[in-house]
């Protein structure tokens, strides 16, 4: 009788526990502050990304650059869950590059590139109904590409002279996001 009742003691309060830990849908942030990461590029040279309308802007009027689109949605703070996408820049190559890697940034910034503020917040993994964030790189024209789209990334990459980077974060679809 006493080995009964402590075993449903034990396993009553296992299941306590779990409801305790389970995650709640608050560790997702809040999709309806995702807002778009905007494109731009010269083409065959770069591809600059940002939340920021003014920066594209900036790009547009000053640099060369053509409006591209929306790329997806990320988080301009940092919501739960969420990392830094952090950018650094190349003025000789003409190279905006994006990494959630402190490793990868250090090794960019040692090698002649520049830093800039955070771009976005994104998640490290595929939680909260989110999606790859995938990165292409050619030396030819030291550019680095992002898109969640895998046909466009597949199409490119068979161009040749482009490298698989890999995905970056994970990021909302803006396409399917109803905020
Ligand atoms: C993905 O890219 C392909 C090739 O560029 C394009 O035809 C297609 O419309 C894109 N899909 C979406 C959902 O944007």
């Amino acid at each position: 009788m006493a080995l009964l009742y402590m075993t449903f003691f034990a396993s009553r309060s296992a299941a306590q526990k779990m409801v305790v830990t389970a995650p709640s849908p608050l560790t997702c942030g809040n999709p309806s502050d995702a807002v778009p990461l905007y494109w731009s590029t010269i083409p065959s040279v770069d591809v600059f990304y940002t939340t920021a309308i003014t920066d594209i802007t900036s790009v547009i009027r000053s640099d060369g650059y053509d409006f591209g689109g929306i790329t997806c949605l990320v988080f301009t703070t940092q919501e739960l869950s969420t990392v830094p996408l952090f950018h650094v820049y190349n003025g000789n190559d003409i190279d905006n590059f994006y990494t959630t890697s402190t490793t990868e940034r250090d090794l960019a910034l040692e090698s002649g590139y520049t830093a800039s503020p955070i771009a976005a917040y994104i998640y490290p993994s595929q939680i909260c109904g989110s999606i790859p964030l995938y990165c292409i790189y050619t030396s030819i024209d030291t550019a680095h590409i992002y898109t969640t789209n895998v046909t466009e990334r597949d199409a490119i990459l068979a161009l040749g002279g482009w490298t698989d980077e890999g995905i970056t974060g994970y990021v909302l679809d803006y396409q399917s996001t109803c905020a």
